[in-house]
């Protein structure tokens, strides 16, 4: 059995890989840098014995993302995790519109293409699309990330409710990091303002919640509890806290 991961050539992408290698499912793995995809196929294949499939791939180009899906056809994967996305940290104003468009286009479009067409394509697996707790809230400062992880959130969690009441044999679940140490701080242009766990743990946690088919899943207590009590803070509260947080990146 196949699983594509997108994003595999670092942080919580190449991680979760490594857990889907260690209980033997074959991979294809999809970045644009391909160096790092050819070292994790050599690590893998040779640890596991799996097969790995190396997908040099902008995601962020629509057609790209058609012809991916199009190409995985004959691997057939039960398992597809739209992980590959990044962050902009700074003012709304000051980002270059071709920079955010960019980021649309990899965190939503891309997301929402590979989700289409697997949905439709596959007849039975699990998709599992990485959103983000910033998803949960309006960000100042990382505004349009937020956003874009609001969409992956509430597009998966409608769609997995959608498949279960036809009784498709398909579920559409949603991991919400909080912070976690990878590329993504650096990529986004920020310091990290709050401890955050290892990529490693988080991708434990998010297969652990893919073979149990969480819908939603938080990884750690401290986004759990975090998640619970931002329902009853006033919006207002929820923009002060979270512009003081992403100001100090
Ligand atoms: N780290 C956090 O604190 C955190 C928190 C919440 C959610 N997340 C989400 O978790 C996911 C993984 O991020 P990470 O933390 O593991 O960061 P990361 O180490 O920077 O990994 C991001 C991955 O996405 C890939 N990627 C980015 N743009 C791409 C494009 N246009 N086409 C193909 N691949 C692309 C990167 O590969 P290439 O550069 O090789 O293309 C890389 O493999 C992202 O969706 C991120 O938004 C992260």
């Amino acid at each position: 059995m196949y699983a594509l991961i997108t994003g595999a050539s670092s942080g919580i992408g190449r991680e979760i890989a490594r857990l889907l290698a260690a209980r033997r499912v074959d991979l294809i793995l999809v970045a644009r840098r391909v160096e790092q995809l050819e070292e994790l196929k050599v690590e893998l294949g040779g640890a596991y014995g799996v097969n790995v499939v190396v997908k040099p791939v902008d995601l962020s180009i629509r057609d790209n993302c058609v012809k991916l899906h199009w190409e995985c056809l004959e691997y057939d994967p039960k398992i597809v995790v739209n992980n590959a996305g990044f962050g902009r940290v700074g003012t709304f104003a000051e980002h270059d519109l071709a920079g955010d468009l960019a980021m649309l286009d990899t965190n939503v479009a891309a997301v929402h293409i590979l989700t289409k067409l697997f949905v439709q394509s596959m007849g039975e697996g699990k998709i599992m699309n990485v959103a983000s707790m910033a998803g949960f809230l309006p960000t100042p400062l990382l505004a349009a990330y937020a956003a874009t992880k609001a969409y992956v959130h509430h597009l998966g969690t409608a769609i997995d409710y959608e498949l279960q009441k036809a009784k498709k044999p398909i579920r559409v679940l949603t991991l919400c990091p909080g912070p976690v140490h990878t590329e993504f701080g650096a990529v986004a242009g920020a310091r990290t303002a709050l401890p955050g766990m290892s990529a490693e743990r988080c991708a434990k946690i998010a297969v652990r919640g893919l073979y149990r088919n969480r819908r939603v899943i938080l990884p750690g207590f401290m986004m759990r509890l975090t998640r619970f009590f931002l329902r009853f803070l006033p919006l207002k509260a929820v923009l002060s806290t979270a512009y003081a947080i992403q100001k100090k990146k």
